[in-house]
């Protein structure tokens, strides 16, 4: 087998490098188990590219992505950057790569592991068997249409305009359509097609795309309503596909069914299969380089790429399968444990899990 992929890894600021050192553990565990080769180049990314080269996106770092099959991310900023001008800082470097790269859709699983049922502030009943994704359109939508402010008879205005063309929307419900066949085949699409004309839109293109997916079993949601159902029933969505803004809502609430932010991957998403995976967190500065961070959420980054990127099905379910049994096990990092007197260290986590990876 002589397909070598090329994973670009940016370890960036505070906990990142120390969580993805663990996922890199990872990585070569699968070179070894199914015969894989991952060619893992190095860039810098964030404060420590502002440090060292000045600017928080070099150059170097977005030909190395462009040129990749993959990102590997693991998170930017901290106290010392914060107070730079707007282009010296970390989330602009964000901003520009995901711009950059050609991502339009944010992707993020919600999956609720049953050990960590009491972590969450639902009932377990509830929670059982959850296991979604959201499907957030990026690049689109209020937070990018025009704005304006103007002077009326009322006093000062203030305008947000949401915007979405066919194309858009076409793009990130295929790919949704897409992730949903490769799961329970269910689609949620939300919108608030009863007040909004860019909503009456979307469903359209949704009602007009969904016949090309048979297999697939698609439910239009309300927004409202929806955000109502995720707390009532979440175990019943499986894909849940929506613009900038819902998906902005709903994707936090949806982090929410299950626990630590520790625990939670993400994707992001362009055409064809090249994707940047990340974990939902930051580079939680108030325990950096303490060994505390829990690579979970990056480790299971990895297994996303595996998913969504590269097509190694089998080898992300193993990842994910190792991750709930190292869970069921009883190991704990400190953001997940009841028991602070005995929980892991970042890599004592790691090394569980890859001894947990077995085919
Ligand atoms: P944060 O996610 O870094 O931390 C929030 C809290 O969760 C902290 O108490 C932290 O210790 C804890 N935490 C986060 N990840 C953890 C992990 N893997 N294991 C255990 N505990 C964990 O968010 P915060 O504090 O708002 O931001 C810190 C810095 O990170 C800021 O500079 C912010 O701009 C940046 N940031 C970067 C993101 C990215 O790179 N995509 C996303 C969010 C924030
Ligand atoms: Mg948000």
């Amino acid at each position: 087998m002589s397909d070598i992929k090329k994973i670009a890894v940016i370890d960036g600021d505070g906990i990142g490098p120390e969580v993805v050192a663990e996922a890199k553990k990872v990585l070569r565990k699968t070179e070894e188990l199914f015969g894989y080769q991952f060619e893992i180049e190095h860039g810098l990314f964030g404060g420590i590219a502002i440090d060292e080269k000045g600017t928080p996106l070099p150059q170097e770092t977005l030909e190395m992505c462009k040129n990749s099959d993959a990102v590997l991310l693991g998170a930017v900023g901290g106290p010392k950057w914060d107070n730079n001008s707007k282009e010296l800082r970390p989330e602009t470097g964000l901003l520009g790569i995901r711009k950059e790269l050609g991502l339009f859709s944010n992707i993020r699983p919600a999956v609720v592991f049953d050990c960590l049922k009491e972590a969450s502030t639902l009932k377990p009943e509830v929670l059982d068997g959850t296991d979604l994704i959201v499907v957030r359109e990026l690049t689109g939508g209020i937070y990018f249409g025009e704005k304006f402010r103007r002077n009326t008879e009322f006093g000062e205005e203030a305008v947000d305009t949401c915007a979405y063309n066919v194309m858009e929307v076409e793009r990130i419900v295929r790919q949704a359509f897409e992730i949903a066949k490769t799961r329970r085949k269910k689609l949620a699409s939300v919108d608030k097609a009863n007040v909004l004309e860019s909503s009456r839109l979307w469903r359209e293109t949704v009602n007009r795309l969904a016949p090309e997916y048979p297999d697939v079993e698609l439910e239009h949601v309300l927004v409202d309503n929806c955000a109502m159902q995720l707390l009532r029933r979440p175990s019943s969505f499986d894909v849940i596909v929506t613009e900038n803004m819902f998906g902005d809502i709903l994707s936090d609430e949806a982090a929410m069914l299950t626990g630590s932010i520790g625990m939670l991957s993400s994707a992001s998403l362009g055409e064809g299969s090249f994707g940047l995976y990340e974990p939902v967190h930051g580079s939680a500065p108030d325990i950096a380089g303490q060994g505390k961070a829990n690579p979970i959420a990056t480790i299971l980054s990895v297994a996303l790429m595996f998913k969504l990127s590269f097509g190694y099905q089998k080898a992300g379910d193993l990842i994910e399968k190792a991750v709930k049994n190292v869970l069921d096990y009883g190991h704990r990092t400190g953001d997940i444990s009841t028991d602070q007197t005995n929980v892991l260290s970042t890599s004592q986590m790691g090394d569980q899990i890859i001894a947990a990876m077995k085919k």
